[in-house]
């Protein structure tokens, strides 16, 4: 009799521990963004099962003027990308978005690495929203260049936030395997 009502007392423990932990979890994701830029979609992809898995709010960084596939010609010296690239002052304008910041703590920041740098347009989102106070956790995708430095440049744009280095995911994944990747990027960082 003892033991039984002992299994039940340990029972209903545990379910309200469950249920507080996961109402916890539900809050805090509440608290996170996913902000991201994608020329070409492979980032969005990921942001999109980044903002899935964790339950966030997602914001596209939309360029005012949309990126053509001319502007991307990482070739040619003329394109569009290569002269911003070229201009460490340029600051593509973004479309702007009713947002209200001070909601989230975490930000999770995704674009696609450029000439083994985050695209400008990444400078115009930190120099023009203020995330003082918030953590930045960067997310990139690639043909294959690593985060670099980028981290380190970032954080001098956003001195009053805590940039962290997350992970760069090739932009070639198969569809079907960005989940499961994400979410074991995700459960390393909880
Ligand atoms: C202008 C430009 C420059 C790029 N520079 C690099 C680079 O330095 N290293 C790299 O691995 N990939 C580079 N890439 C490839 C992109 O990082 C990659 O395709 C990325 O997944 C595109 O993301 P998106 O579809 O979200 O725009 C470049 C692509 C473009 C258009």
């Amino acid at each position: 009799m003892k033991s039984s009502i002992f299994k039940i007392v340990t029972l209903t423990l545990s379910t309200i521990t469950l249920f507080a932990s996961a109402a916890f979890a539900a809050q805090k994701q509440s608290h996170v963004l996913v902000a991201y830029f994608s020329a070409t979609g492979h980032t969005s992809e990921v942001a999109k099962a980044i903002a899935k898995e964790l339950g966030a709010t997602e914001v596209e960084i939309k360029p005012a003027t949309p990126y053509t596939g001319n502007d991307l010609d990482w070739q040619a010296k003329s394109s569009r990308a290569s002269k911003e690239h070229d201009d460490p002052t340029a600051r593509p304008a973004i479309q702007e978005v009713n947002l209200a910041l001070s909601l989230f703590d975490t930000v999770f920041l995704g674009f696609p690495i450029w000439w083994g740098e985050a695209p400008r347009i990444i400078l115009t989102y930190l120099e023009t929203h203020d995330l003082a106070g918030k953590k930045i956790i960067l997310f990139a995708t690639s043909g294959g260049s690593d985060f670099g430095r980028i981290a380190q440049t970032l954080q001098a744009f956003a001195p009053q936030s805590k940039v962290v280095e997350g992970r760069v995911f090739p932009g070639f994944m198969a569809e079907e395997d960005i989940p499961n990747q994400v979410h074991d990027w995700l459960v390393t960082i909880k």
